[in-house]
């Protein structure tokens, strides 16, 4: 895969290149499985092409770069296409997007000018060729080599969108064609499928519904839930006079078809722009995968009039939006320490244009994953980034690995403090399990630092680093016993960042208790628990006291909760926090507490079914802000089990059984009111 043109003999790089593109159109166009992602198979095939343009001497008809998908395989009957199947060339920006409407310009003259273009979107699937003869479906073929296709037709009857019979005034033989393609929906279903069934997974939609298609056996394409689109006409005999692309969607609409929505005819490049733009923001908007869009120049004489090269059209391009995988080194794993003490392998990789950015690391999760997908430092390992999820290895490129590579081992101590790693029975991750490691406690006072905790301003990463590194803080107790003084002398720090410290320091001694709780970077207490504990508890002091029972009773508080909240306050270092952050003069605001009556001290009422006053929030709300509790199941100790339309049938019988009153919306409202059941 190296680059390295100027350097290499042009004959030498060709030949290299034709024999690894040759490699993965097979890979790609015959056996369904590509092991590299698109862009760096465009990226080859681009590299290629242009040697041969600058080298005429060594350009052959027969180059893999000239040539149009793959072989037809052998287990299909091969289909001679009546009207070539032809590729689409490629805009990999606008400006190649704007050069390609120069170039028509200047082909068309002075006289003629293109004035409508007919934009659709570029799917993601396997191209078909479905030929009717008097309105009967009689044969479907895959693309080939543009000229002989494989005949298909078996599993093609199978998709639902592909009419078998044409309505409408089909002319006598009309080829439709368009692309194959499987939702994403039904692709998420069938790897569930294939796992439960101890099969491999597809890696995308699109090797899915080509690996459908391309199967000897019918009834496997009729499980796949196949789709299709179509786009353009093959042979035509005797069919309607035509004049432009979108009355071409119309005629396939006429006979039964049903074209994409996301279509448009505009007069101009810049509106084909702005199309990109806007489809470059729903990518992931829509059940199908699409990687591009495909502009086409809409009038058909004009069409006829620019003509095709042996590869492609002129008259049509394809911009391919920025590519969410790419294939690049993955120079090393190392574990990064999480604020809970979380060992987190992440991939370094060389820097690699993916999803639209820059990526150098992306996560590779635990152990099992990294066992799982078997990369190991210097592979060549495809990189996802798709919208804004955050960037994952996909795996490795097994044709490119050294073949002396070991399998990655998970290190057996943490890098930062050398102490042993842990991995609790039954958890995916690693833990750190000292509680002083240096990246813990960096972390932990980051996160209590940050905006959405105690908001501590002039408290940077670099800040928290010196301190730490420096021993003036070991936890987060430490922070509001921090004498800012003793920063001066380092560098950076004179009077003025200083006296901002101190300010700042001041004044998020005062910031609301939930904000407080959730700084504590307490496991599973995030910033929503936080903010419950504190409405439940309205002090440090009293949650600090409570028993996991007390935090239990908590509407929306869970069990593992509660142990984690008084686990925490319970240990040494735990209480050694809360008594420095005290003797450090931090004084949370307590929530608002409720200015209801606390009619419902102590009691515990249950509601069931649809109310016709509360929503189901709302209900909740009404008991708890007047002193109670509102479990979701009932117990002996319920106070009364309210039931609105529909209620679940097994808390009624509960109830009845342990006695617990039944009462309805208005009896409700008369025990809010008065805390008494009438
Ligand atoms: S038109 C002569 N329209 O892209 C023009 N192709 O890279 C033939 N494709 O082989 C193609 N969406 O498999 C056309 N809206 C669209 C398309 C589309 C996807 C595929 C098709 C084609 C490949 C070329």
């Amino acid at each position: 895969m190296s680059k390295d043109v100027d350097s290499a003999d042009p004959a030498v790089r060709i030949a290299e290149l034709r024999e690894s593109v040759a490699r993965h159109n097979a890979l790609y166009y015959e056996q369904d499985s590509p092991e590299l992602p698109d862009a760096d198979y465009d990226a080859m095939v681009h590299e290629l092409r242009a040697l041969e343009e600058a080298n005429p001497e060594l350009a052959e008809a027969s180059s893999s770069g000239q040539t149009v998908g793959g072989a037809p395989s052998t287990i299909f009957a091969p289909v001679v296409h009546e009207v070539k199947m032809a590729s689409l060339d490629n805009a990999f920006d606008l400006d190649e997007l704007r050069a390609w409407g120069d170039r028509l310009d200047r082909r068309l003259g002075d006289d003629t000018s293109i004035d409508e273009y007919a934009i659709e979107l570029k799917f993601d699937g396997l191209a078909l060729s479905v030929r009717y003869e008097d309105g009967q479906l009689v044969r479907a073929a895959t693309r080939g080599d543009g000229t002989t296709g494989e005949d298909v037709t078996h599993s093609v009857r199978t998709i639902a969108d592909i009419p078998h019979t044409l309505v409408g005034n089909p002319p006598p033989v009309v080829e439709v064609r368009g692309e194959a393609y499987m939702r994403r929906s039904t692709f998420d279903r069938l790897n569930t499928e294939q796992v439960a069934a101890g099969l491999k997974e597809y890696s995308n939609p699109r090797n899915a519904a080509a690996g459908s298609i391309r199967q000897k056996d019918a009834a496997i394409a009729a499980t796949r839930g196949l789709s299709f689109w179509p786009y353009q006409l093959g042979q035509v005999v005797d069919g309607p006079e035509l004049h432009t692309h979108s009355e071409t969607f119309d005629f396939l609409t006429s006979i039964g078809f049903t074209v994409n929505e996301h279509t448009r005819v505009v007069n101009k490049l810049d509106a084909v722009v702005e199309f990109i733009q806007e489809y470059e923001g729903r990518r992931h908007d829509l059940d199908y995968e699409f990687d591009g869009v495909v502009t086409k120049v809409n009038r058909l004489e004009l069409q006829n009039q620019l003509g095709s090269t042996a590869r492609a059209p002129r008259w049509a391009i394809a911009y391919k939006m920025p590519p969410e995988e790419r294939a690049t080194r993955l120079e090393e794993i190392r574990i990064s320490i999480g604020t809970n003490g979380s060992a987190t392998p992440f991939a370094y990789l060389d820097p690699v244009f993916v999803g639209g950015v820059t990526v150098t690391t992306a996560t590779l999760h635990n152990q099992d994953q990294v066992a799982a997908k078997d990369v190991r430092p210097g592979d060549m390992v495809i990189v996802r980034r798709a919208g804004d999820v955050i960037p994952e290895v996909v795996g490795p490129v097994l044709s490119e690995r050294d073949p002396d590579s070991e399998p990655w081992t998970f290190p057996t101590n943490c890098p930062i403090c050398d102490t042993a790693l842990v991995r609790p029975e039954g958890e995916a991750r690693h833990r750190c399990p000292n509680f002083h490691c240096p990246a813990q406690v960096r972390g932990r006072i980051a996160h209590f630092a940050q905006r959405s905790a105690m908001d501590i301003e002039y408290f940077g990463d670099r800040t928290v680093d010196l301190l730490v590194t420096e021993g003036f803080l070991t936890d987060v107790g430490d922070v509001f016993n921090l004498d800012p003084e003793v920063l001066r002398g380092f560098e950076g720090f004179g009077d003025i960042s200083i006296t901002n410290m101190t300010n700042s320091l001041e004044a998020s001694r005062s910031r609301p208790l939930g904000k407080l709780i959730f700084g504590l970077a307490i496991n599973h207490v995030g910033s929503t628990n936080g903010e419950v504990l504190a409405k439940a508890f309205g002090s440090l002091e009293a949650l600090a006291a409570a028993t996991v029972e007390d935090v239990a009773a908590i509407d929306g508080i869970g069990p593992t909760i509660a142990e984690s909240v008084v686990e925490w306050f319970s240990s040494e270092t735990g209480k050694e926090i809360v008594a420095k952050l005290q003797a450090g003069g931090v004084r949370p605001v307590a929530p608002q507490v409720a200015t209801n009556e606390q009619t419902l001290e102590g009691k515990s009422i249950v509601v069931s079914g649809s109310l016709a006053n509360y929503g189901r929030t709302e209900a909740k709300e009404a008991i708890t802000s007047r002193g109670g509790k509102a479990p979701g199941s009932v117990s002996a100790k319920t106070f009364a089990l309210v039931v609105g339309a529909d209620p679940g049938a097994s808390k009624v019988t509960k109830a009845e059984a342990a006695g617990v009153p039944v009462i309805d919306e208005a009896a409700f409202e008369r025990l809010l009111d008065t805390g008494e059941l009438s």
